[in-house]
């Protein structure tokens, strides 16, 4: 299996491309480092060792990491995510702590030890950034780096989620984006504008709770606790945004890509965090285009 670390803030979309990692053989899962983002550090943190021993998985260790970003202020979305982070529903608690090292400091570990290490980050990517700080070719040296973030819609009258402008992960921490993009790291980018295709449905929540498996039916609850939040605010759609990512790894078949270069705004004000593409020397394989029934197919087998 090809080795990776999830560095997500779960979440609900981020556990439930936690349980498609752990349900899918050609994903070997070294460790889950986690951010803030979603909700706090803390509280990401504990939803990490919960799922993994839901699943039945605590030998993955989980490592803590950046509590804010490299700059700005934290910011958090309780609104569309849940108190907790997600969706509403409580697992069981479970006594497993975080391993002591930093994620960044684990991400250069495992690294060492794993030539062949991809990290899929689908949070804020503070801790890839840190680690780079930290010893600057470590990006570069990785197999790949997936990247849920930023938005290149291209033309289109709103382009982000938490501001009309930028999307969530690229707004909550910039500078680290920028460092992570300017790495010389093999970055392959899912923005909104590729997650947005493959939706989130009240057919599909039917289909998974029906599945009647554990894991199918914790994605459906997180989900349907996702979706009635959404649906309560103005944008209305419900995007399986950070499967995409673990999807992709599993059947990069199912996706269309393109080289581009992408620039992201560190400017306050109402710009922050959006996301450009320029000309220039491409720093990133962008995600385009997704097949989005065969991607939900993949979600649905493997849960069930
Ligand atoms: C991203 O922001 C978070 O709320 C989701 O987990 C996803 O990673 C979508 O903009
Ligand atoms: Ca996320």
């Amino acid at each position: 299996p090809r080795p990776v670390i999830h560095d997500c803030d779960p979440g609900v979309d981020d556990a439930v491309a936690l349980l498609l990692a752990l349900h899918s053989p050609e994903l070997g899962l070294l460790a889950v480092t986690t951010t803030h983002g979603n909700v706090a550090l803390h509280d990401t943190t504990r939803n990490a060792l919960e799922l993994l021993a839901f699943s039945g998985r605590s030998d993955i260790p989980v490592y803590a990491g950046a509590e804010t970003p490299l700059v700005r202020q934290p910011v958090y979305a309780p609104e569309i995510h849940g108190r907790g982070g997600l969706g509403g529903v409580t697992l069981p608690e479970v006594s497993a702590e975080p391993g002591a090292l930093h994620a960044a400091l684990a991400l250069l570990e495992l690294a060492d030890r794993h030539p062949e290490l991809t990290v899929c980050a689908t949070g804020p990517v503070t801790n890839l950034a840190l680690a780079e700080r930290l010893r600057p070719g470590f990006p570069a040296g990785l197999r790949e780096v997936v990247v849920m973030g930023g938005s290149l819609e291209v033309g289109a009258p709103k382009l982000g989620n938490v501001t009309p402008h930028a999307e969530f992960n690229a707004y909550a921490d910039p500078h680290a984006l920028r460092v992570v993009l300017e790495s010389g790291a093999k970055v392959t980018l899912f923005g909104l504008n590729l997650t947005r295709q493959v939706r989130v449905t009240r057919e599909r929540l039917a289909h998974l709770h029906a599945l009647r498996t554990p894991a199918a039916t914790l994605c459906a609850d997180m989900m349907t606790g996702y979706l009635d939040l959404i649906e309560k605010r103005d944008q209305k759609i419900g995007a399986l945004h950070d499967p995409c990512t673990v999807a992709y790894l599993i059947r990069p078949e199912l996706f269309r890509l393109e080289a581009a270069r992408v620039h992201v705004n560190i400017d306050e004000g109402e710009y922050a965090g959006m996301t450009i593409r320029e000309d220039g020397p491409p720093n990133v394989q962008l995600a385009t285009w997704a097949d989005e029934d065969s991607v939900y197919r993949l979600l649905a087998e493997r849960l069930g």
